[in-house]
Formats: C-alpha cells, structure tokens, sequence
C-alpha cells in the first residue's frame, strides 16, 4: 500500500496497442497500492486484451460503448469523466494521441477527455518511425501545452522489430508517475516557481540578441522539485532541451515576458530563477527587418529589462518564502555572489564559474557555491541533475523543516 494512492480512483483508458497487455499488470499494480481502477477499452484494445480479463483484474464493470452508457440511466459519460481522481491512457497510441490534440469526441475513450475536469496522464506507446513522425511530435506538443502528463515512452527493442523511442513505460514508472500527479513527496502541497534557459530580445522581426544558456540546469531543477511532490510553474525562455513533464509549463521569449509569467504564477512558497535573463533589451525594435546600407555603421540602443529576481525578493507583499537567484561569474566568482545577493534582495544564491574552459554554460556538469546569508557552501562538480537533486533537497529543508 502506498498511502497516495489509498483511496483513490484511477479511470484507466486502455488503447489499440501491443503494450496493452502490460496494463493488465498496471491494473494489478495499482490496486495493491490501494487505489481502485474504472477501465474503459477502445474498440481496437478488445483486438489485444479481452474486457473479461480486464473486468476480473479490475474488479468493476468495463465500459467500452458511448451510446451504452448514454441511454444508461445509471452513469452517463459526462459523470464518468468525474468519478476518477486521475484519467490514464496507456497504451496511448499516435492514433490517440492524434484524436486528443485533435479534441475529438467520437467513441467513450475520446469523450471521457473532453469531458473530464481531472488531470490526464499519457503512456505513449507505438512504433519509433510513427514516434518520432512530425505529426506525433506536434500532437505531443500540443498536449503538454494542454497539461497533460507524459510517461514515457523508452528506448528498446519493439515489438515490431526495430529499436529506439516508442515503448510504453514499464508499469512501476507508470505508478511513480501517478504518485507524482497525486502530489507524492515531501514537498507535497508546495507551489514553486523556476524560471530556466535564455531570453531573446527583439532587434528586428529576424534578428534578436541571446545568450548561450542551454536550459539544463533550470530543467534538471523543475525535474528533482517535481518528483518530490512539488506544483512546480517551469516559466522558460528558449532553451536546447525540452521542458519537463508533470510541470506547469509557460513559454515566453523576452525578459519583460518572464517576468510578466512569473508575476501571474505568483503566489508561490519558492521561487528559483535559474533563467539567463538578457539585461538590456534593444530600446526600439525594428518593424520591418533592417537592411545594410554601404558604408553605415549600425547603431543600437539599449533599454534596461527589469530585473525579475530582485523584483519577487523585494515584494512587499506575498514575497515567497525562499527566493533563490544564480550568479554566473567569470572572476571573483564568491565575492560577486555575495555582492549579488545583498543587492538582489533573495535568500540565497547559487554560484558558479562559467568561464568557457569550465564547460559548464551548456554542459552537462556542473560546480557551485551556495552562498546562504553568511555562510557560503562549496559542492564538489557534479552532474547538473544531482546539482538539482541536492538544491532541491535544501529547499525542502528550508521550507518544510526550518
Ligand atoms: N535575473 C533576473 N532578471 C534579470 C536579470 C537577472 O531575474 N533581468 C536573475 C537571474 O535569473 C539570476 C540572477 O538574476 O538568478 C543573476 O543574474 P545576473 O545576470 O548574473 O545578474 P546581474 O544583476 O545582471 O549581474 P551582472 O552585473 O553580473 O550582469
């Protein structure tokens, strides 16, 4: 028994794929755990697994018709969509995928998504061509944008013989993702805000100033928050590596977005801002692309952005209760820090060297001083995701046991 899942009521959407004997086994699973399973089959499930097998392991009725359940006085499709704490799909085929981005409500399976007000959660299972096809990648797109949660798929063998990206997640992911979406983990119950990757500033319709944050860290941080129970707003600017699932995703371009999608995911109990934000912006952006002219040397002015660090840490009201900067220095880097966090407002920063033999602007490791108040912790260089790990654990401590 897992106490987060005590109780519940899990409505699993089994789909037309291959995996789909693996949900007999999540079935099995979840309710060891405690919870209890509503199971709908699509029409193509029945061809792979028998509502039979599905009912004995579940316990309960298997619903399988839309017009059945309609003319049913008892439940209707719309109370249906209520009656769970969480939807699962799984398999989720591209198929599936494709209907729900689509928002088609033309068997059971496709109207108990729409018609739900509960989080949904995806197991996306199909062959690695159909995965990695366009179509797919917009379809996912497009669901995360909506909410909904992604487990998976991994890389192996398939069944279909080729290898890669395609296989459903194995079952106890597929649990540790729902014990994430119940809000699992001792920062359950927490909201915190991270902001991550860069900002791109506007020179004209084609052209804007960057600089060379990769996003990594932000998002290795939004992962290890997540997965110990925290509501996690992942505000990012463009980035090389995808945001994470299971967060509240906003994606903006410039400073004065951020700071804009930061302000309206307020208020928070923690807000880490792990974003490159561009200090200056160009004061007047051009409308129409600039074109050269022989001989002229071009000139820009620069406009201050605000500062959405200092902004949040210096609230008067609603401040959150930790507000964590990063200082990415290449000299003096301790002392910059220190300098930084006085004249920031926040609680804490996060220091490191960024200089280019350090490989750290976009690698995958990373070495830092947390400097809190006086005291000055100094990490040894580790991977950016056990960086994260171990903020997280701290502000864990900070917020819940301090
Ligand atoms: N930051 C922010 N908004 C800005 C600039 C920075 O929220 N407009 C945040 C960053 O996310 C980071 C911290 O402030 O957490 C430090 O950013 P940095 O650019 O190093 O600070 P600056 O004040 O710009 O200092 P410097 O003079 O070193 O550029």
């Amino acid at each position: 028994m897992h106490p987060v899942m005590t109780g519940r009521r899990v409505l699993l959407i089994i789909g037309g794929g291959i995996a789909a004997y693996k949900s007999l086994d999540l079935i099995r699973q979840l309710r060891k755990q405690g919870a209890s399973v509503v199971p709908v089959l699509t029409r193509a499930a029945e061809e792979f697994i028998t509502p039979l097998s599905v009912s004995a392991l579940a316990a309960e009725k298997v619903y399988r018709d839309l017009f059945d359940l309609t003319d049913e006085a008892g439940m209707g499709h719309i109370e249906l969509s209520r009656v769970a704490d969480l939807l699962i799909v799984a398999p989720a085929t591209a198929h599936m995928m494709a209907r729900m981005a689509g928002g088609h409500a033309d068997d059971l399976a496709s109207t108990l998504l729409m018609a739900t007000d509960k989080r949904v959660l995806i197991a996306p299972s199909m062959n690695v061509r159909m995965w990695q096809h366009p179509a797919t990648q917009r379809n996912l797109a497009t669901l995360r944008d909506d909410g909904v949660l992604v487990v998976g798929p991994n890389e192996g063998e398939m069944a279909c013989g080729e290898f890669g990206p395609g296989r459903m997640a194995e079952v106890p992911e597929i649990i540790a993702a729902i014990g994430a979406a119940f809000g699992a983990g001792p920062l359950a119950g927490k909201h915190i805000i991270v902001t991550s990757g860069s900002t791109h500033e506007l020179i004209d319709p084609v052209r804007y100033i960057a600089n060379r944050s990769s996003g990594t860290q932000g998002t290795a941080l939004a992962v290890a928050l997540r997965d110990m129970g925290a509501r996690t707003t992942f505000v990012t600017g463009p980035a090389r590596v995808a945001p994470p699932d299971g967060v509240t995703v906003v994606r903006v371009k410039t400073a004065r977005e951020m700071q804009e999608a930061v302000t309206n995911a307020l208020p928070a109990n923690a807000a880490i801002f792990a974003a490159a934000v561009a200090d200056w912006r160009v004061e007047h952006e051009a409308t129409e692309k600039m074109k050269k002219r022989e001989g002229e040397v071009l000139h820009l002015t620069f406009a201050e952005n605000p500062d959405i660090l200092a902004g949040v840490a210096r609230m008067a009201e609603g401040r959150p209760a930790l507000v964590v900067g990063f200082a990415a220095e290449t000299t003096d880097v301790l002392a910059q820090a220190q300098a930084k966090r006085a004249r920031k407002g926040c609680d804490w920063i996060v220091a490191n060297d960024v200089s280019p033999e350090t490989d750290i602007m976009g690698g995958t490791e990373n070495a830092v001083h947390l400097v809190t108040g006086d005291s000055v912790e100094t990490w040894p260089r580790m991977a950016k995701a056990a960086v994260a790990r171990r903020l997280a654990t701290r502000i864990f401590a900070h917020l819940c046991t301090g």
